[in-house]
């Protein structure tokens, strides 16, 4: 399942992140808080349970969350989604999947990973900011799966036609949720109109 994520704050906040001119600061802040309220939406159908407890007042039957929930940020643009899922959701696990794009062929090869013992058990959100050809997702989502995870879902800021085919094809039991759409790829693998390359805007580099 594919969801785009339409809210005008996010729409806004998109904007500012896709401009040229703006710099690393303002990208990052942007990038912070549209994984918030991303996060926000995505949470929405958590399992929660049941708990008794003490108010200073009298006891009260309320509830908690009911699953643990593991991050999984792609290296290394993936990292700048973390804050902000972080801020909402402090209890969040964090796993790591090192992944580079070969700039030739655009495969994934993956160069580190670590994992938390409860993901088996755990609602996994893979976070990248861009689902360009989709061969980073997938590898990511194949890693989890040999850890046994089996409730993923696959956060993404901007997404292409071309990756969320492949991983609809690949791993049609994840969901996808995207900050929006976009056109296509270009001949580089870029994503058009996009916003450049994602990791190099976060963390000034070139
Ligand atoms: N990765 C990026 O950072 N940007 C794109 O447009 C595609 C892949």
């Amino acid at each position: 399942m594919l969801k785009v994520l339409e809210h005008p704050l996010i729409t806004h906040k998109l904007t500012q992140m896709r401009k040229k001119e703006t710099g690393t600061k303002d990208f990052r802040q942007n990038l912070d808080e549209i994984a918030g309220l991303m996060a926000y939406e995505i949470t929405r159908d958590l399992p929660l349970e049941p708990v008794q407890i003490e108010t200073p007042v009298q006891t009260c039957n309320t509830f908690t969350l009911g699953k643990e929930i593991v991050l999984v940020p792609i290296l290394r643009a993936g990292l700048g989604m973390v804050n902000g899922i972080c801020n909402l959701i402090p209890t969040v696990k964090i796993a790591h999947v090192g992944l580079y794009r070969d700039e030739e062929t655009l495969e994934p090869h993956t160069y580190f990973e670590k994992y938390p013992k409860t993901i088996h058990d755990g609602i996994v959100m893979i976070v990248d900011p861009m689902l360009a050809t989709g061969g980073s997702a997938c590898a990511a989502i194949e890693m989890v799966k040999r850890q046994g995870a089996k409730n993923i879902r696959l956060v993404c800021l901007v997404g292409a036609p071309e990756g969320v085919a492949a991983v609809e094809k690949e791993h049609p039991d994840v969901d996808i949720y995207l900050a929006a759409l976009d056109e296509k790829l270009n001949e580089k693998g870029y994503i058009v109109p996009g916003l450049g390359d994602a990791g190099d805007r976060i963390f000034g580099t070139k």
